[in-house]
């Protein structure tokens, strides 16, 4: 374990909250939140694995892997070494030029995802790479013709990050309640020319149906779209192989390539926003493998660097890069791939590689769905779902109804997870489970006794 640096000591806490409190934005909590002064807590340090420590002393099992990023675990000396190394030979990538480390990774990047994925360009954050493939997606389209491609089709109950781009595309959950989806109101407005579709989300279907009944309307529903919008003015669809923000709703086998053949049929680029399920998180090396579906264009970040460093990319098949090899992309960020970040990817990489994480994710993974599917018996337990080092349990007051809890609910739940020194994501009446994914089955037994325990006590109060 890392020793905690001598200015980190446990009585300055509310030194540090009245500070915070003061001069710090909270990301989408509000401030009174973060900062309550019975619930306020402060990380300061991280030790081998899965485990953080707060400036308390009070370790915990990190079942979230930070904001479902840090895929290798903490304390990876090697990826530290990697940075500091390319830090000391040259820290950055000199104007536009492009630096070997950026040069290498590509490469890499092009070996390991799937079909002729080949191109890429590199930025900070998953936001920039899923807007990168939009204006990549537009533009390819005008280079072929095709003047009138702008319109972008997502899913509700999606998230793609925090700019004003993605935000349109985006439509998260609603804060507390899994039934109603973000509309941004305060933002507005925003990107035109973005259409929400229903996501397959079998556990609430938007159509009332049920699988294999349905015949997959949430797919079909796409195609019908496209020919009201007119196919001549779609650029693309966008979506997660398996979105996070949709209580992870793991698709039916079918849903993939029925999308994948309306793109085709009708001059769609595919893209595939793999933020989340890049590098292991659902048993593959990314999460489009599992459905045998190869998009036109893939959105990486998170666990690229496990969080060591920002960066992301976007790479797209070597046909959409065609086109450029004469016309620039007019596209920028000054630290996009910096060389610090590419050659901790690389080492990264090297580690999920050389250690197996991808099948352990997948193994670990399905004993984590199947220690969590022995819950379904609790009265509040509606409904549990994974894939790889990806599950979620979904919590209801009535499981003939589907009732959600309420936010006060929910909260409690964390509440007692956290006393408990268990992180998940707890919220909107459900948890989520995205550990690094070193996980153990042993972690996920711990994690789901607690959750076990932490069940019965919300169940007690209710009675
Ligand atoms: C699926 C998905 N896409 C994109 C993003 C945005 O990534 P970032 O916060 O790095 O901009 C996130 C963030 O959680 C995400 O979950």
């Amino acid at each position: 374990m890392k020793a905690a640096r001598g200015d980190i000591k446990p009585e300055d806490l509310e030194r540090y909250r009245e500070w915070g409190e003061k001069h710090l934005f909270q990301p989408n909590v509000a401030r009174s939140t973060t900062y309550a002064p019975d619930s306020f807590r402060l990380f300061v340090k991280e030790t081998d694995g899965c485990h953080v420590v707060d400036i308390t002393g009070k370790t915990y099992l990190d079942a979230f892997a930070s904001l479902m990023y840090v895929n290798v675990g903490y304390g990876r000396q090697e990826i530290v070494d990697a940075a500091y190394e390319q830090l000391r030979t040259l820290s950055s990538s000199v104007g536009t030029s492009p630096s070997i480390p950026q040069i290498k990774l590509a490469k890499k990047l092009a070996e390991i995802t799937p079909g002729d994925l080949s191109v890429v360009f590199f930025g900070n954050n998953g936001c920039d790479a899923v807007e990168t493939g939009i204006k990549l997606a537009r533009h390819y389209h005008k280079l072929s013709g095709y003047a009138n491609r702008y319109k972008v089709i997502c899913r509700r109950r999606e998230y793609h990050g925090a700019s004003f781009g993605t935000m349109a595309m985006g439509r998260p959950l609603k804060s507390g309640n899994p039934l109603m989806c973000e509309d941004y109101g305060a933002y507005g407005p925003f990107m035109p020319g973005v259409i929400h579709v229903a996501p397959p989300r079998c556990y609430r279907c938007e159509y009332d149906l049920r699988y294999p009944d349905c015949d997959l309307k949430c797919a079909r529903e796409v195609e019908r779209v496209i020919l009201r919008e007119g196919p001549e003015t779609v650029a693309a669809f966008l979506s997660s192989p398996v979105s996070s923000q949709s209580l992870v709703d793991v698709p039916p086998p079918e849903y993939w390539p029925m999308i994948r053949s309306i793109c085709d049929k009708y001059g769609l680029l595919l893209q595939m926003d793999c933020v989340v399920c890049g590098f292991g998180r659902t048993g593959k090396m990314f999460g489009c493998e599992n459905f045998g579906v190869v998009p036109d264009i893939m959105s990486l970040a998170k666990g690229i660097v496990s969080g060591y460093l920002p960066l992301s990319a976007t790479i797209v098949r070597t046909e959409i890069a065609a086109p450029f090899k004469k016309t620039a992309f007019k596209h920028i960020y000054s630290f996009g791939g910096h060389p610090a970040s590419c050659m901790a990817a690389l080492a990264n990489i090297d580690i999920i590689e050389r250690e197996n994480l991808v099948e352990n994710s997948a193994v670990v993974g399905r004993y984590l769905l199947e220690r969590l599917q022995e819950l379904s018996h609790h009265p509040t337990v509606g409904d549990v779902r994974g894939i790889g080092l990806f599950c979620a349990v979904e919590y209801v007051r009535d499981k003939q109804r589907k009732t959600p809890f309420d936010e006060a609910l929910t909260v409690r739940l964390k509440q007692k997870l956290m006393q408990a020194g268990l992180i998940t994501r707890t919220r909107d009446s459900s948890t989520q489970f995205l550990p690094p994914l070193i996980f153990t089955k042993q972690d996920a037994d711990e994690a789901v006794e607690i959750l076990d325990r932490a069940i019965t006590e919300i169940e007690n109060e209710l009675a």
